[in-house]
């Protein structure tokens, strides 16, 4: 790729998905392109940079998704889900007796993993919610991620990365050589597809927010814009959970981290 089509190419990636790419990270382009220039018969990528200048919406969409990077995992990283389970669902629970509704936002939640740790999480630990109207709200950019958390299918290996398996035993059944998360816990997700970017019509007021590790791809304005959209829709002394490379630091002041080892969890100050 010439440099007047990289320039191009991560202009274009940067405006519809926030995602920066670094010049030594042209590899990717050249590996997550490859498969798109194969099924649109298109000869190289430098046709395909004129054929996204052409502006055809379908392409520009596969292009922008295949340069996501959707690794993910069942309760990645461990502690943050241990705050969750011992410390802020808790707190939240305490807030919301009377309304006994509870919603939380998985931003950025690829596959699905992440919000169905947290169904899990509930489900296995906090039988008190049963009753309560709680809500998972569960968004990507990528229409393939999401069709996949609303599928809540899995494959061995991926429910071996994280899983626990009496848990797989209890929340999950056999189709065919996948896993699927039995309806009780998929019932608690709402999945949508959602591009931090653009307009959150349509997004709940929230408890807590995880969005991890997507954060990292964007440059500062772009994260302070995004935490100051989730400041609309947290609500006052609601919760935020950043990946463990992510913080509001320099960023955003209305949040505060909280002492809670590793788990990158913030408050949202009181209105
Ligand atoms: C590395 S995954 C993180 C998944 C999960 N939160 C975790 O920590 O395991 C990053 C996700 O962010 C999504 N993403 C990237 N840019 C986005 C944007 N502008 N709006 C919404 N999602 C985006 C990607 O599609 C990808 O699924």
């Amino acid at each position: 790729m010439n440099d007047a089509d990289f320039k191009f190419f991560t202009t274009f990636l940067k405006e519809r998905s926030g995602i920066a790419l670094e010049a030594s990270k042209q590899y990717l382009i050249d590996t997550r392109m490859a498969p798109i220039l194969k099924e649109k018969k298109i000869a190289d990528l430098a046709a395909l940079v004129v054929a996204l200048k052409g502006g055809d919406k379908v392409l520009c969409e596969m292009v922008v998704e295949a340069m996501t990077t959707n690794e993910t995992s069942f309760f990645r990283d461990v502690s943050p889900f241990d705050a969750f389970r011992n410390e802020i669902l808790p707190r939240v629970i305490e807030r919301k007796e009377r309304e006994r509704k509870i919603q939380i936002w998985s931003a950025a939640s690829s596959s699905g993993q992440e919000p169905y740790s947290l169904a899990i999480l509930m489900r296995e630990h906090f039988p008190q919610l049963a009753g309560w109207g709680v809500n998972i709200l569960a968004t990507d950019l990528s229409k393939e991620m999401v069709q996949k958390t609303t599928n809540g299918e899995y494959s061995q290996l991926e429910v071996n990365r994280g899983l626990p398996a009496p848990l797989l035993a209890k929340y999950f059944h056999r189709k065919g050589v996948r896993w699927q998360v039995n309806d009780d816990v998929r019932k608690l997700l709402t999945c949508r597809t959602l591009n931090l970017l653009e307009n959150w019509v349509g997004i709940p007021t929230a408890d807590v927010v995880f969005i991890r590790n997507v954060l990292i791809y964007f440059e500062p304005d772009v994260k302070k814009a995004i935490l100051g959209k989730i400041r609309k829709v947290l609500r006052p002394g609601g919760y935020l959970f950043l990946g463990g490379a992510e913080s509001t630091l320099n960023l955003d002041s209305h949040y505060k981290r909280l002492d809670i080892a590793r788990s990158g969890c913030f408050q949202l100050e009181e209105a």
